[in-house]
């Protein structure tokens, strides 16, 4: 939410389900010993990096920051500098996160902040050529957040994800159906078009390992992705034994048709 300054500030709904996030992909995929690339936008603030520096600081090994708004940009250069006094480097840049460059070979954690929904606008294609230039690879972890109310309404849903439904077997006239797989799985079809779109995924793995729903003025959703070697089917990626959902707002794990 922003003040009046200008600075953004998230309540703490959205941190506890980052680091729910983060937590799992670090028992199910992380190397205790391993360091890191983290990957973020920026905001004002820069919370999220002193969440994962706090937990090791070789997951912020090297920490890349975008902010595509040049005035909050402006007050994350603020931000950086009070926190590079505490050794902290962060280099960040006004662009798209979606021109990030793969300049190291360590694994790299994404969390692409999303302020809007995963999915609609180019979201696929822009996913589409990281995962063909291999700026997010096998080893890595992504998360992204995303508003799960579908705002734009239910017949663009049905029109946007209607190969996906056909696919996933989903009665598409059935509202609260619909409603629901969006809620769990938007973001996770999103990246599904992304893959096809050039016909990686026959050769890459990305597993959804958790989704997180919080308030924070509107309803939202964390999403946590795991990638590796191998290929990734649809169906299962929707529906993956390993995705647990949890609901911040009772502090419990969720039935899939509740999330
Ligand atoms: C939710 S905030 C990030 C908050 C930050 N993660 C934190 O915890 O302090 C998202 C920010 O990303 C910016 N943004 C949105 N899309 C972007 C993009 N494609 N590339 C870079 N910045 C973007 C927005 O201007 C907004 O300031």
């Amino acid at each position: 939410m922003p003040t009046a300054s200008g600075r953004l500030q998230y309540g703490p709904q959205k941190y506890a389900a980052l680091h729910l996030l983060l937590c799992r992909w670090l028992r199910l995929y992380g190397t205790p010993t391993a360091e890191y690339c983290y990957v973020t936008l920026g905001g004002t603030e820069l919370k999220d990096i002193e969440s994962l520096r706090f937990v090791d600081p070789k997951l912020t090994s090297i920490v890349w920051s975008y902010e595509i708004d040049p005035a909050r940009y402006k007050l994350a250069q603020q931000r950086a500098i009070q926190l590079e006094a505490s050794g902290l480097k962060i280099t960040l840049q006004c662009a798209t996160i979606f021109s990030h460059q793969r300049t190291c070979d360590l694994p790299h954690i994404f969390f692409i902040d999303l302020p809007g929904i995963c999915a609609f606008s180019d979201y696929d294609q822009q996913f589409a050529d990281l995962f063909q230039n291999e700026i997010i690879r096998e080893g890595d972890c992504l998360i992204i957040t995303s508003h799960i109310v579908p705002r734009p309404g239910l017949d663009r849903v049905r029109e946007h994800f209607g190969g996906e439904f056909a696919v996933l077997g989903v009665d598409d006239s059935d509202t609260n159906l619909v409603k629901s797989v969006f809620r769990r799985a938007h973001p996770t079809m999103t990246l599904f078009k992304a893959l096809s779109l050039n016909g990686i995924q026959s050769e890459l793995a990305v597993r959804c390992f958790g989704a997180v729903k919080y308030r924070d003025g509107a309803p939202m959703g964390l999403y946590g992705y795991s990638v590796t070697s191998g290929s990734t089917e649809l169906s299962r990626f929707v529906t993956d034994a390993e995705i647990r959902y949890f609901d911040i707002a009772t502090g419990q794990l969720c039935a899939t048709d509740d999330f």
